[in-house]
């Protein structure tokens, strides 16, 4: 499974980088408008310390309009993927997009036929929002499972990026789902890290460790 950062914060970036783990990174016109910065410069930022697909959004609610949009942010760098909303004008852009070879992300996607639709028009990535959806009282991991068999019947090549993900319980439901991709806040990778039974098994190695082994300050005194 592949893990991209959900984040337009260059230190979370860096930080998920240096694990050595990260494949990507995601992006949306609100975590880049948290940044306070100005949108193309932090792409060409993320995509220096990044070579994995960097999604940037259009804000464009017309496919002219956002086409003119992945004009200039594929310019960026060879990694922009172009991130369009699942809406009848993104589709519109997304085929126009993947005919010349655009890799495109189709984001806001909450229901099967989405998926399917955008799979047809050559998206590389569809973006499911599972929190969003279980904010709602719905059941986000079962549209993984939905699109994952739709996409395994007809052979679609759209990868699933599962998004809106909102702690490590989603990541094992997606990752057993099937999702080829989560993409999360850095808060969830150092979650998918911790237990609190590795903190106590390693200290208590250490502690045997160091009373048959004193370190040689220790041992001199
Ligand atoms: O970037 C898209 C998605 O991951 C946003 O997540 O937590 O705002 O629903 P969230």
């Amino acid at each position: 499974m592949e893990l991209y950062i959900d984040t337009a914060n260059l230190d979370e970036i860096k930080q998920a980088h240096d694990l050595g783990v990260l494949d990507g990174v995601t992006t949306n016109p609100s975590l880049v408008a948290k940044e306070g910065v100005d949108f193309h410069t932090r792409l060409e930022e993320i995509c220096k310390i990044v070579s994995g697909p960097v999604s940037g959004e259009v804000v464009s609610t017309d496919a002219e309009g956002m086409l003119k949009e992945a004009e200039v942010l594929t310019k960026i760098a060879d990694n922009i993927v172009i991130k369009l909303p699942t809406t009848v004008e993104g589709v519109k852009a997304c085929k126009a997009l993947s005919d010349h070879g655009v890799r495109t992300n189709l984001t806001l996607c909450f229901q099967p036929l989405q998926a399917m639709v955008v799979a047809k028009a050559g998206a590389f990535l569809v973006s499911p929002f599972l929190g969003r959806l279980d904010d709602i009282g719905a059941d986000g991991v079962d549209l993984i499972h939905q699109i994952r068999t739709i996409y395994d019947n007809y052979g679609y090549q759209t990868k699933i990026l599962a998004a809106s993900i909102r702690g490590p319980k989603h990541m094992i439901d997606c990752a057993i789902a099937g999702a080829d991709v989560a993409t999360v806040p850095f808060k969830v990778i150092k979650q998918m890290l911790n237990h609190p039974l590795t903190d106590i098994g390693l200290k208590a190695f250490l502690e045997d460790w160091y009373k048959a082994n004193p370190k040689p300050e220790a041992a001199t005194v």
